[in-house]
């Protein structure tokens, strides 16, 4: 277990995110493989061996959703790319779609051919410009080279894939958000059922998937579902590409076999915490999970078995890293100040609620709290969870929110102005 590069091997090479580059090292084999030689009923069973998970939060297993299309419905499918890449933290799709965008788009040609769908696009974070460059100058060098458009590598399948900008709200990254978006709506999430696999994109049939998660399928179709399901562990096959930041000695993008242990990707991979400082805690995959404090980091390994063991979730594949010396009122405060600021406003619990924890860790971490307040953003979470809204945008607040107030509580108390902390430290 530890750094295992299948999708980032070659990263460090000259012009990676080139056509050129990209078919010298074996690129679109696999997508021509899928098909003149599988059906799409193939690929799908191929990639539901793999036991691929989605890697863009949730972790829902990839050749299962395929399955959801209902190929003999007449009507068109869409395939949507998701590269918002919006939650705090995560910077890993953009190690993709700067660096290997080919790798990406050979693993929707071959989603395509699964579902049957003809029409796919991507939606990229507008914030993103380099992304949005490489990826349009890479679907060019797909027309120009016979990869999509009528004949997709000669084999007579019809592809035709265009890049979106999103315009920088984080609720689009919630897949039907994104489709409203990329209908030229405004992106609120939609009521489910029905899922985006009968009504998605203009009411089609539509599939949505991460960067990384398309990324992964072009090495499984070349080296075949039982080499992947080797990898990892037996629920959570695999590779995944986490992004640290945060006071260690070398932040960055890795690419690990999924069950390593955290404390291998921080210690080994990272080189450790920087200048000597010693760990407070680690929110293991992105700003919506709940945080892990030092002692639990020492027993989870980066898999979603451990994960949930732990009460936390690989989530976006964000490792946040926090050291002795950060302010976790502070921190925590300003999650919750992000989740108010993006929240659509469709949900009532949603929309108060997060403006009330962001107004009462305000009051807290300015020092006029008082035990009332702390506790009120505790009983507040409670109805902001667990289906009481369209999208989890709020349950995403309270995973932030909670278990650092539950876990670091005397830090939260000692800035109450009724605290007898504080009175002690006066
Ligand atoms: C508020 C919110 C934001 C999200 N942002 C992203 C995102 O930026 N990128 C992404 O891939 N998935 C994001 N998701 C998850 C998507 O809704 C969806 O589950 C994912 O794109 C499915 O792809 P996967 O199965 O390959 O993981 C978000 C979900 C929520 C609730």
């Amino acid at each position: 277990m530890g750094e295992l590069k299948i999708i980032t091997k070659h990263i460090g090479e000259k012009d990676t995110h080139t056509f050129k580059h990209y078919q010298a090292v074996g690129g679109y084999e696999a997508a021509k493989k899928a098909l003149t030689s599988m059906t799409g009923d193939q690929i799908i069973d191929e990639v539901k061996k793999s036991g691929l998970r989605g890697r863009g939060g949730a972790g829902f297993p990839t050749g299962m959703k395929w399955g959801f299309i209902d190929k003999k419905n007449p009507k068109p499918k869409y395939l949507v790319c998701n590269a918002d890449e919006g939650e705090p933290g995560t910077f890993k799709d953009r190690v993709i779609l700067e660096q290997l965008p080919h790798m990406m788009i050979e693993g929707m040609i071959i989603a395509a051919k699964a579902i049957d769908a003809h029409k796919a696009f991507i939606y990229i974070r507008g914030e993103y410009t380099l992304s949005i460059e490489r990826v349009q100058s890479a679907l060019d060098e797909c027309y120009t080279n016979g990869i999509l458009g009528k004949n997709v590598l000669a084999t007579g399948y019809e592809l035709d894939i265009a890049v979106y900008q999103g315009a920088g709200a984080y609720i689009c990254g919630e897949e039907t958000a994104l489709i409203n978006s990329l209908e030229g709506r405004r992106g609120h999430p939609r009521l489910k059922p029905p899922f985006p696999a009968v009504s998605g994109l203009y009411g089609y049939p539509t599939v949505v998937n991460n960067v990384e998660t398309f990324s992964a399928v072009p090495h499984i179709i070349n080296n075949g579902a039982e080499w992947y399901a080797k990898i990892g562990t037996p629920k959570s096959t695999g590779t995944r590409l986490f992004s640290v930041s945060g006071p260690v000695k070398r932040p960055g993008v890795y690419e690990i076999e999924l069950g390593t242990p955290l404390m291998t990707l921080i210690n080994e991979l990272c080189g450790g915490m920087q200048d000597g400082k010693k760990l407070r805690g680690i929110i293991p995959g992105g700003s919506s999970v709940p945080i892990l404090t030092a002692e639990e980091c020492q027993t989870a390994n980066m898999d979603f078995e451990s994960m949930v063991e732990h009460k936390t979730m690989l989530g976006s594949g964000a490792v946040i890293v926090l050291a002795e010396d950060t302010d976790i009122v502070e921190s925590t405060y300003r999650l919750a100040e992000f989740y108010a600021h993006e929240s659509c406003g469709q949900c009532t619990p949603c929309r108060e609620g997060t403006h009330w924890v962001a107004n009462l860790l305000h009051k807290i971490k300015e020092g006029h709290g008082t035990k009332k307040d702390l506790d009120l953003i505790l009983s507040l979470s409670v109805n902001m969870e667990g289906g009481t809204t369209i999208c989890p945008l709020a349950d995403a607040c309270v995973g932030a929110v909670r278990p650092a107030i539950q876990k670091y509580r005397a830090e939260f108390e000692a800035r109450l102005t009724d605290s007898e902390t504080k009175k002690h430290v006066a």
